[in-house]
């Protein structure tokens, strides 16, 4: 797979004999281009994660003068990149070009004197701007990059405006996928909390791995880390004498339990340490371990595990398949976007499917296309219509009470157990992803799917509409069939197209009757 994404032949072999200024300008962008989009994963994540190292998050007052706070800081080396975001006030991610202005900025910041409580003084690259006297508004304002992702209301609206389905589905992950800058805040937001674990194991990093990464993530989405403690066990060279030392250490009953004590240890500094870390809960019976937070100057949620390798490959797998093509990616937003409307998936822990789990279902359903993913482009182009209603068909009609899905080999095998969604972890084969989901939950995923692909069936709702959501849009409007009882205010405002919906079903229940009793049974 990485073979077939990423070992493309290099563009940067490409000989232009043209001497045209214009035209080497142009060549010179496209392959920097092409080297950027053809970089591993790996690579990508290390130079992310070196450019948070070189970068401060700094809240700053409201009116703030962008062109006096770039000269102030300037002071300490050139400045790569810098944007502004709201989150409990107006904050700024500052890079340098490189660490050594990092080292002579916090030379020039003191811990603050707080009144009648103490501070624990802890130097982290979390730092606060202060403006002496008040401060005049004639200044243009900087312009602040959103951090969150729009409403469904929203959504909705903008989707009825596209000119075809196929433009509404690339617009969705347009609008929901990660920023660079979102990026940018994920990666830096690991890195301070790796200041606070360095102070115990100086070699330590902390990635992001799941949706902050696999390239799947949207706007809001939580940021899952790990501690990846790997270059504490690289061993150095021994030289002649045949003696060695080696450090001494506590052991654990196993590594499990050593990986809960260290997790329980950054937990409680994360707490007591971490400037901006809130509401810290260290989870450490669960099956992965983990220490949960909020980072406020962020707005992120956080979990952090650690030992958890298999993790970062299952991201780097998602990822690699997110680059086949970029439909990938539109199904999988539109398919988490639909779940998300009707609260087949949630942000509270429980029974429901997860966005992981729904991610490998349409990762499994596209290796079952007849011919399997990513044949030709023309075939694709055909496929693009098609796929969200076959997407909706297939897991409509799967055979979830003996069927498991593994995109390991492709095929739907029998289930080892009885749980209702069975979906076998690819990298460990003898776990199910998705044990937490119960029948419940399954069956008004079935439900959804059926109600869905049907109505994609019935051309009527994908006759584009000024007055009313129409094609995708229609899909997120609150179920009729299923009764699931989406009630929201957006029931409310979107009830007319709702009803519209409703009197079409109505309407097609009478005429195509069979064809929707076929389905139900199935
Ligand atoms: P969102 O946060 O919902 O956008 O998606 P996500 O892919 O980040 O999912 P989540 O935060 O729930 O989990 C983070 C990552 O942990 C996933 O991307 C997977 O790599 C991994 N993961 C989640 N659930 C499971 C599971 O049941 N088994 C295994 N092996 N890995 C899981
Ligand atoms: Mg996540």
């Amino acid at each position: 797979l990485d073979k077939f994404c990423l070992g493309l032949e290099p563009q940067t072999q490409v000989r232009f004999t043209s001497t045209t200024s214009a035209l080497k300008a142009q060549t010179e962008k496209k392959t920097a281009k092409a080297a950027k989009e053809s970089r591993t994963f790996q690579a990508i994540q290390e130079e992310r994660k070196e450019e948070a190292e070189r970068s401060v998050l700094i809240s700053c007052p409201p009116k703030i003068n962008e062109k006096k706070f770039l000269d102030y800081l300037s002071k300490h080396g050139t400045i790569n990149k810098h944007f502004f975001y709201n989150s409990y006030g107006a904050n700024a991610v500052v890079e340098f070009s490189s660490r050594e202005s990092i080292a002579s900025l916090k030379e020039s910041i003191n811990i603050p004197a707080v009144e009648h409580e103490a501070a624990v003084p802890f130097k982290s690259r979390l730092l606060s701007l202060k403006w002496p006297g008040s401060q005049s508004s004639n200044h243009p304002m900087p312009k602040f990059k959103e951090q969150s992702p729009p409403s469904i209301n929203e959504i909705t609206q903008l989707l009825s405006e596209r000119d075809s389905m196929d433009e509404q589905l690339q617009c969705l992950t347009e609008t929901l996928q990660l920023t660079e800058e979102n990026i940018s805040l994920r990666f830096l937001v690991c890195s301070l909390l790796r200041d606070i674990a360095g102070a115990y194991f100086p070699e330590c990093i902390i990635r992001p791995f799941g949706s902050s990464v696999n390239s799947f993530g949207k706007l809001g989405c939580d940021v899952d880390m790990i501690l990846d403690l790997d270059g504490i066990y690289a061993t150095s060279q021994k030289k002649g004498s045949g003696l060695s030392l080696e450090y001494q250490v506590k052991r654990g009953a196993s590594e499990r339990a050593v990986t809960q004590s260290i997790l329980s240890v950054i937990g409680k500094c994360v707490d007591q340490f971490g400037p901006g870390c809130v509401g810290v809960q260290s989870i450490l019976q669960a099956r992965c371990p983990l220490v949960r937070f909020a980072h406020q100057p962020s707005g992120f949620q956080c979990d952090l595990t650690a030992n958890n390798r298999v993790a970062m490959k299952s991201s780097e797998l998602l990822f690699l398949y997110g680059k086949l093509d970029p439909r990938v990616r539109h199904l999988v937003f539109s398919v988490r976007c639909w779940a998300r409307a009707h609260s087949i998936t949630s942000s509270i822990p429980g029974a429901w499917i997860t966005n992981f789990s729904l991610t490998v279902m349409v990762v499994f359903f596209l290796q079952q296309r007849n011919p399997p993913i990513l044949p030709t482009l023309d075939r694709l182009k055909e496929l693009a219509e098609k796929l969200l209603q076959e997407f909706f068909e297939f897991y409509g009609n799967f055979p979830f009470n003996k069927a498991s899905i593994n995109i390991r080999k492709g095929k739907e095998q029998t289930k080892p157990e009885t749980t209702a969604l069975y979906i076998q972890n690819p990298f460990e084969t003898t776990l199910n992803i998705s044990k937490n989901v119960n029948a419940t939950q399954l069956e008004r995923f079935v439900a959804l799917c059926r109600e869905s692909a049907w109505l994609l069936q019935q051309k009527e709702i994908l006759k584009q509409s000024s007055d009313s959501p129409w094609g995708f849009a229609a899909l997120l409007l609150p179920s009729v069939t299923s009764g699931a009882g989406v009630k929201s205010r957006r029931k409310r405002k979107l009830e007319p197209a709702s009803s519209r919906i409703k009197n079409l079903l109505d309407s097609l229940k009478i005429k195509g009757g069979e064809t929707v009793a076929k389905k139900g049974s199935a």
